[in-house]
């Protein structure tokens, strides 16, 4: 595991850019905004443990899992001006996410658990959001035909994050494992974690959707026929045969056979990373 170098340009991106497809390109937005929140979340949750970290392995995968999520948040965010040019409030609405998740959501449950129960269910959360990001990931892999007409630099951005997202799967819940073993603070965090997934790519998509000047209402009916078969239909299958694999007391990530995707698609693209 390394972090790498990205040059991803987003230029001249158009406005339905996957597929054509309004609900499948805004889903897509909508993790554009949640990564980058969720990253920054995901290193400031992993932080407060790294100074008691006995294992130098585990010390080095966590430094260079902060690396990882640092530059997915930032070439994500860079996307934020593309958007903000076809007409969406990004700064606005990135700004209330923002705000929802900290000054909110981890604020509410800080003064509820204090500090330092609440650090330990931030890094359980983390752990349990790492798990549905490989999944996603393999979904990625697995269906590439969804992202062979796209731009080559957003194709890759995806591809890229989703490679990294299972080269670093088991770093947050090793983490955790080292700090914390209990299975109920573990179980809950996924029952939490699958809330906060569910509930901000839905806003995300109506979002949006909402504020999209570009829509084709005659489009409407078979993009969602096309987003459902393409995306949500995969993503859903992968949840069932995985999610509950979490709730296994000797569940480990690396216990899911899927590195090679993430190893295949770094030894097949070097021009691209550093
Ligand atoms: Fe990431
Ligand atoms: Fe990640």
């Amino acid at each position: 595991m390394k972090i790498r170098k990205t040059k991803f340009n987003f230029d001249n991106t158009p406005n339905h850019y996957l597929r054509g497809n309004l609900f499948s390109t805004h889903f897509v937005n909508s993790l554009h905004i949640i990564f980058p929140v969720g990253e920054h979340f995901f290193i400031k949750s992993v932080k407060p443990f790294m100074a008691n970290i006995k294992e130098e392995q585990l010390k080095k995968d966590v430094s260079n899992f902060i690396g990882q999520e640092a530059t997915h948040a930032f070439q994500h965010e860079k996307f934020w001006k593309i958007l903000q040019n076809q007409g969406f409030d990004i700064e606005k609405y990135s700004k209330f996410i923002d705000y929802l998740s900290n000054n909110i959501i981890v604020k509410n449950y800080t003064k509820l658990l204090g500090k330092e129960k609440a650090q330990k269910f931030s890094l359980a959360i983390t752990a349990a959001l790492e798990h549905y990001t490989a999944m996603l990931a393999e979904v990625v892999f697995e269906h590439e035909e969804n992202w062979e007409q796209l731009p080559d630099d957003i194709r890759n951005l995806i591809k890229w994050h989703a490679a990294e997202e299972i080269e670093h799967k088991s770093v947050a819940f090793d983490l955790l494992n080292s700090v914390d073993k209990s299975f109920a603070l573990r179980s809950f965090s996924m029952l939490m974690a699958t809330n906060l997934l569910f509930g901000y790519s839905l806003m995300g998509i109506s979002y949006f959707i909402i504020n999209d000047s570009k829509i084709n209402h005659k489009k409407i009916p078979l993009d969602f026929i096309d987003f459902v078969k393409t995306i949500a239909s995969p993503s859903f299958k992968k949840f069932a045969s995985q999610w509950v694999l979490f709730f296994k007391r000797d569940f480990h990530p690396s216990q899911i056979d899927n590195m090679h995707f993430a190893e295949n698609y770094f030894k097949e693209n070097p021009q691209y990373y550093k």
